[in-house]
């Protein structure tokens, strides 16, 4: 392999921290799972638009190729290598009453996880025999849960295109071919062994193997913020009963992207803020002093509509998962003062 002919358009951690040194070292490693220094950059060498442009194999990968991921984990998420990931789900110690109780501004809220299995490669290498055994792991796991959490999966194999595009359109499903997870190697053998899984009122909804093995999803409408974290931290408790996820002490939970890894907690919500909008320089002095990032309505990628934006935590490692939700609370509490403000 040879060093990447990187442009001036590559502008991703990736590229600034893959020295011709760092490629030196780490250029003929690999994982037990066989997992090289060129599959992981791949994805930002294709889209030299990425901020990032890294994926992880397998928790091995962290290790292996710590030359580059140390210092895009520490840039990212400001936590070094001597530093421990702290969990800390007690939703007694979030304090967020409903910052807009008659449904101004706040559409909806919404609070994911990322996991994966302790005992199978990451998603950009796994086979489709071990993707496919997962999805059978995790559904039949899924299909074990009792009251609120009881629900039915849904494979995207056999699914109408009429269904799924119905899903997507509502916000509870992943889009097909995002371009970034394609170069990485993770819409291989695209749509065996995907799917979700949902109950009855799309509350509590899970995403298998798509960016990660598992995305667990709590979300309903309006801004009780609270409620939506009660019901995600009692979906990952009766999960963590049944399963093993990837973790360690250092970097938290395992995710494939190191954007994620921590608590790999993003608490959302979609908020009108059509005078915030007309003034992005105010908005972003807001969203970056609580550490948050705004994104489209149809999630990362997308643009904003009718001046509904969704705001999110943007830390994940070295903080809790109540501070990901509090950082994401205190921001829309001045977000929402600031638009009232504005004439
Ligand atoms: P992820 O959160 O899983 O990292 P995306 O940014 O792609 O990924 O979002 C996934 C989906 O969740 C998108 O359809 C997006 O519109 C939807 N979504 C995110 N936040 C909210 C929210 N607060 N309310 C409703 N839908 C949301
Ligand atoms: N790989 C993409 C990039 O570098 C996405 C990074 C963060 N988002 C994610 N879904 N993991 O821009």
């Amino acid at each position: 392999m040879q060093y990447p002919n990187f442009t001036k358009e590559h502008k991703s951690l990736m590229a600034k921290y893959l020295t011709k040194e760092v490629f030196e070292e780490l250029k003929d490693l690999k994982t037990a799972n066989g997992f090289t220094l060129s599959k992981a950059i791949k994805s930002g060498i294709d889209n030299p638009d990425s901020g990032i442009g890294v994926y992880a194999g397998d928790k091995e990968s962290y290790d292996t190729f710590g030359a580059l991921f140390d210092s895009i984990i520490q840039e990212y998420h400001g936590f070094s290598k001597e530093d421990k990931h702290k969990s800390n789900l007690n939703p007694d110690e979030l304090d967020a009453p409903n910052p807009d109780p008659k449904d101004e501004f706040i559409v909806s809220t919404r609070i994911r996880v990322g996991r994966n299995l302790a005992d199978f490669p990451l998603g950009p290498a796994i086979s489709k025999e071990q993707r496919d055994e997962v999805e059978k792991i995790v559904s039949s796991t899924l299909g074990l849960l009792k009251g609120s959490l009881a629900g039915k999966y849904y494979p995207l194999l056999g699914m109408s295109e009429a269904d799924r595009l119905s899903l997507v359109e509502d916000h509870f499903l992943f889009k097909a071919g995002d371009r970034f997870l394609e170069s990485a190697g993770l819409n291989r053998d695209w749509p065996s062994g995907r799917g979700i899984y949902h109950n009855n009122e799309k509350t509590f909804l899970v995403w298998i193997n798509e960016e990660d093995e598992l995305r667990i999803i709590s979300m309903q409408k309006g801004g009780d913020i609270k409620e939506v974290f009660q019901r995600l931290v009692l979906a990952i408790s009766e999960l963590e009963k049944k399963m093993k996820f990837a973790f360690s002490d250092h970097l938290g939970y395992i995710t494939s992207c190191p954007t994620n890894l921590g608590t790999a907690m993003r608490a959302s919500v979609h908020i009108a803020l059509p005078k915030l909008a007309k003034d992005m320089e105010k908005f972003k002095s807001i969203t970056d002093k609580h550490h948050l990032q705004i994104r489209g309505v149809h999630g990362e990628h997308s643009q904003s509509e009718d001046g509904i934006y969704d705001i999110s935590n943007k830390r994940r490692l070295g903080v809790t998962e109540v501070q990901c939700v509090q950082d994401m609370y205190d921001g829309v509490v001045e977000l929402i003062k600031t638009e009232k403000e504005v004439i």
